[in-house]
């Protein structure tokens, strides 16, 4: 039988891409046509690897070619597809050496108050320190910090758009806050929250960290699987008060992280508002919530006790001014909250002595 390259190529050009509408040779998805031993060969150049018609295209050629020269010619199995390889995956945060979550069983329970002073606490003992306020649905660092109002700038290198994060007290930081304003942090719901969420991870100029922190919504939920599938998560604090019926949240959190599926190290437990202490008492200790209710939690679920911080005036008042508690030197509170990040740089040096690296948690939908 006679073959002719002209012949096969008209053939072929009356296949249509079903999204250009072109003819596969006009738009020079033809690469190659080599008759060898008998037998034809297609070359079919894709622009993208995940072309929903490769195979289509790839019949409608054999049908093609069969339907001019008979069915038991040629060709089948001969037509080799080209797709350009896959950019190579950016590596996330490969300059931070710690990334610690910081997650709570319920709101209110002073999750942004820990993260905010620990983030201090740290940055005060001279590491570099950043922190991502992931708390979609009402963040608070930026007034935490008294840097509300404030946008952090952008930048785009070779292609890659960059977020400045907004440095203040020596911590860097950025927080969903900045792009959005509070009344509108409702709305945020699902896949903007998450996208969100996963910018501020990815796109962050976060450089060179010791640490760095996220402080989580509250619970367990959509935003939490974004965060463990887009980082690889050192390992995750827990924080909570003594209550009963907030440590019921806080071991199906513990459940969560350290369960199979996520697996992402539980570094310890955090025991908020552990006792009232009024400042013209300062020895007295009223148990409002319960005495040592995490303590016993850590304890029964073989987790360290990271800290335990009292309930004081002064540690509300320093977040609503949008200035930490810990920046003082000589107050009560912020010893509590410097004890308790040199807790955490413990349980994180022997969890890296004892772990591997932490991978991203890839989940598979059902
Ligand atoms: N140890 C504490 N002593 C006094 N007030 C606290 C303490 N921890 C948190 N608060 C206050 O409780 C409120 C809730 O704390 P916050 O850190 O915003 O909780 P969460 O992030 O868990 O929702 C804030 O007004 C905060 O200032
Ligand atoms: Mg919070």
């Amino acid at each position: 039988m006679e073959i002719q390259k002209e012949k096969i190529l008209e053939v072929l050009e009356e296949i249509r891409h079903p999204e250009t509408k072109e003819g596969i040779v006009s738009s020079g998805m033809v690469s190659d046509i080599s008759y060898r031993e008998d037998e034809l060969w297609i070359g079919l150049k894709f622009s993208r690897a995940n072309d929903p018609f490769i195979q289509s295209i790839k019949k409608a050629c054999v049908r093609a070619i069969n339907g001019t020269y008979g069915e038991d010619t040629l060709l089948k199995g001969h037509i080799q597809v080209l797709v350009p390889e896959p950019p190579p995956q950016r590596e996330i945060l490969p300059h931070v050496k710690n990334i610690v979550a910081v997650a709570s069983g319920k709101g209110g329970v002073g999750k942004s108050t820990v993260a905010v002073n620990l983030a201090v606490a740290l940055a005060q003992s001279g590491a570099s320190v950043g922190l991502i306020d992931a708390d979609v649905y009402g963040p608070s660092i930026p007034k935490m910090f008294d840097v509300e109002g404030k946008r952090p700038p952008a930048r785009s290198e070779d292609g890659v758009e960059w977020i400045e994060p907004i440095e203040k007290y020596g911590v860097k930081l950025l927080s969903v806050g900045f792009f959005i304003k509070p009344e509108d942090a409702v709305i945020w719901r699902g896949p903007m929250a998450t996208s969100a969420l996963k910018q501020l991870i990815t796109q962050g100029d976060w450089g060179e960290l010791d640490y760095l922190l996220i402080d989580l919504p509250p619970g367990t939920g959509d935003v939490h699987l974004t965060m463990v599938q887009e980082v690889p998560v050192t390992g995750v604090v827990i924080v909570s008060t003594p209550q009963d019926v907030a440590l019921a949240d806080v071991i199906k959190g513990i459940n969560m992280f350290a369960g199979e599926k996520i697996n992402v190290p539980v570094l310890g437990l955090v025991e908020n508002m552990s006792w009232f202490t009024p400042e013209e008492l300062p020895d007295n200790r009223y148990y409002i919530f319960g005495k040592d209710g995490c303590k016993k939690l850590a304890e029964k679920m073989g987790i360290p006790l990271l800290g335990q911080v009292p309930l004081v005036q002064g540690i509300r008042e320093s977040g609503d001014s949008g200035r930490p508690v810990t920046l003082s030197a000589d107050t009560q509170s912020g010893d509590a909250f410097r004890l308790l990040s040199e807790e955490l740089k413990k349980a994180l040096n022997k969890r890296n002595a004892e772990q591997d690296p932490t991978r991203k948690v890839e989940l598979t939908k059902k």
